[in-house]
């Protein structure tokens, strides 16, 4: 059995193999529903072998278990707390400790035999190129990155804007930045003027870090003319960096506007370039996120915690190892990406595989062959992924060997049952664990996730990580008994924790802190079972996963009411078989405006132009009057009664 060996000065195991194979997760009191439970192999492979040994010892002792953590990873100098809690909710982690996480992901490995292997493996979306790089040839890419940033006068603490498709410059430029001590605000590819000009206006980015375009399922997306048209907004950039990548005829605007490669030629761009030593509590990034109300948020994490999160997240949940070659298909523009595309597989010193484009361009097989050709161990995707590729048949993946996984994962949406199903028992040969991973943007790394010797129930993402300790409680905070539907909460601080919302702390606490003092608000609903598993019903506020991406209705609602046809919008989520929540609005014209199909399919685009193409209303009815409450509230929750045909609820606060 593995041995969980306390120091003398935290509640650190140490993991130890041992051959006989511990039968502990089939012992015991028998579980309820169905379950999956580990096969012999994963058992015998399995480097923490007894999940609630570690988990018991973690709850005793919290800041033990994260300082043994933070331990395993390089720092300037070490901290004087492990957690400050003084000014709660304002938390923070290895307070007095001098680091930087590119340290960790890059230059620790130098030094050792990790510094030849890979880091990162890329195709191209049309599978005709390949691009390598050793830690070794990370480190030259991201320091270059660094000085080309540095020379564009940008200094520690400021804010840089990155804007890019799935290529490996992305991971550099983020890499640069945190290098430098440059806090990075990452856009996705995929969003469009008015959501890219918010960011860069909210964060005041001097700098931005584009791509002429990107590939998307052989149509190439204009980011550039795309920044063009949302700097135009935007003063306070001063410098856009362009990576050329599909070689079409783009502004380039004097002074402003310069090539990447060219800069690459240019004296400043060679040299060493030291990585700044920051403090632990330091920013790292913003990433904006939606939110219940209004704008996004930019949602803030630093050097030392989420470092330390991602770290040992990735390293208990998915047992990664330096052999292991892993694909976390995510765009580097979520969060997702940010932790466990990027940052958290470098940090464990593993190989990342990241592929430029979807998973069913030209042919449904595209992922499963990537999975053959690059020999993937472990795959971590969404459910509305999987639900995608299902929907095509056994077949597809049939045609490939995939034969060199060791574990499957998932992230972002509750994974319904039958998909689970069809992932383990197609993609996992009726063998692998799917590692179900439960966590936001603000978290910044997994908080309820198994490991791989955990008994599995299809759709829960089983217990908390540890030292973390989940509740599900009633409207007044009370916790509620089992099977019960509640509000999920999370009741321990942990390093990965978002530090605030940029620029405004009060909101921080309103939206996280307020709800259930003292305990942090997910803004989702869930249940648990008897055996203390959590099952994720969806959000309680008015976000809505479509395809995994979260968007806010008030963004899509303020796209609408920007048409000139438009006087009022409502934006709701329902249920979509392989999105698992479609965009539906309510639309109440301008006196003179007639409502057509032509109008409707005006307004679906109008809104996929000024967000993003994830942000198209599936459906846009016209209406003559939304329900509101009496203060002028529209009642988003009456509408998808509505819409579905079920009972409005408790209408009394329904404004006459
Ligand atoms: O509702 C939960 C859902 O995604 C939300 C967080 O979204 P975002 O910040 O975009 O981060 C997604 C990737 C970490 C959560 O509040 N969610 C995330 N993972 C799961 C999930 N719902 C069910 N099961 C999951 N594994």
């Amino acid at each position: 059995m593995a041995t969980l060996k306390k120091s003398k000065k935290s509640a650190k195991p140490k993991i130890t193999i041992k051959k006989k194979v511990v039968k502990a997760t089939k012992k015991g009191k028998k579980m309820s529903g169905e379950v999956f439970y580990p096969s012999k192999q994963v058992l015998e492979e399995a480097r923490l072998k007894d999940w609630d040994k570690l988990a018991k010892s973690a709850g005793k002792d919290l800041k033990g278990f994260w300082e043994a953590e933070a331990n395993e990873l390089e720092w300037f100098s070490k901290w004087k707390k492990v957690l400050d809690d003084s000014k709660k909710p304002f938390f923070k982690w290895f307070t007095g400790a001098k680091v930087n996480i590119v340290h960790n992901a890059i230059d620790r490995h130098l030094k050792t035999h990790r510094k030849n292997q890979l880091a990162l493996i890329w195709e191209s979306e049309d599978g005709k190129e390949h691009r390598n790089f050793s830690y070794y040839a990370m480190n030259r890419e991201v320091t270059r990155m660094a000085n080309i940033i540095k020379s564009m006068g940008i200094k520690k603490g400021e804010r840089v804007t990155i804007y890019m498709g799935r290529v490996p410059e992305i991971v550099f430029a983020m890499l640069a930045c945190a290098k430098i001590g440059a806090i990075h605000s990452v856009v996705f590819g995929g969003f469009s003027v008015d959501s890219l000009a918010g960011r860069i206006e909210d964060s005041k980015s001097k700098l931005v870090i584009t791509c002429d375009g990107s590939f998307q399922n052989g149509k190439i997306v204009q980011l550039k003319s795309i920044v063009d048209e949302s700097l135009k907004r935007c003063p306070s950039v001063e410098n856009v960096v362009v990576v050329k990548r599909v070689n079409n005829e783009v502004n380039m605007e004097e002074g402003r506007d310069h090539w990447y490669h060219n800069l690459c030629e240019q004296p400043i761009a060679e040299g060493k370039c030291e990585t700044e030593q920051m403090d632990s509590e330091d920013p790292l990034f913003i990433l904006y996120t939606s939110g219940s109300t209004g704008k996004p948020k930019a949602i803030l994490h630093t050097h030392g915690g989420y470092m330390v999160g991602t770290y040992a997240t990735l390293k208990y949940c998915f047992d990664i190892r330096d052999d292991d070659r892993w694909w976390c298909t995510a765009d580097p523009g979520w969060i997702t990406g940010h932790s466990y595309l990027v940052y958290g597989p470098m940090i464990n010193g593993a190989t990342s595989f990241m592929f430029e484009g979807g998973p069913a361009f030209p042919e449904p097989n595209r992922w499963w062959q990537c999975i053959e050709r690059y020999g993937i161990t472990i795959f971590y995707t969404a459910p509305t992924a999987i639900r995608g590729l299902m929907r095509f048949g056994d077949s597809w993946p049939q045609k490939h060997d995939l034969s060199s996984l060791r574990l499957l994962g998932t992230v972002g949406e509750p994974i319904n049952p039958e998909a689970w199903k069809w992932y383990h028992r197609v993609i996992g040969d009726n063998k692998l664990p799917i590692i179900d991973t439960w966590w936001q943007t603000e978290t910044g790394a997994f908080q309820i996730a198994p490991l791989p010797v955990t008994p599995l129930k299809p759709g829960s993402g089983t217990k908390p990580f540890f030292g973390q300790e989940a509740e599900i409680v009633d409207e007044n905070g009370k916790p509620v008994a089992d099977e019960t539907e509640g509000y999920l909460v999370l009741k321990n601080p942990w390093p990965s924790m978002l530090r605030t919302i940029y620029g405004d702390d009060e909101r921080y606490v309103t939206q996280y802190w307020s709800k259930h003092p003292g305990k942090y608000t997910t803004g989702d609903s869930a249940k648990r079972d008897k055996d203390g598993y959590f099952w994720i019903i969806g959000r309680v506020d008015d976000v809505i996963k479509v395809s995994g991406h979260r968007l806010g209705t008030a963004e899509v609602e303020s796209a609408l009411v920007s048409h000139p046809a438009v006087a009022e919008a409502a934006a709701i989520g329902l249920p979509h078989d392989i999105k698992g929540q479609a965009i539906y609005t309510f639309v109440l014209l301008r006196a003179g405006k007639v409502a057509s199909e032509e109008l409707a399919e005006e307004l679906r685009q109008h809104v996929a132009t000024h967000m993003g193409p994830i942000a198209r209303p599936e459906e846009v009815r016209f209406v003559d009057k939304l329900p509101k409450t009496r203060s002028g509230k529209i009642m988003r929750r009456v509408l998808k009664a509505r819409a579905q045909g079920l009972p409005e609820g408790d209408i009394s606060t329904l404004e006459e």
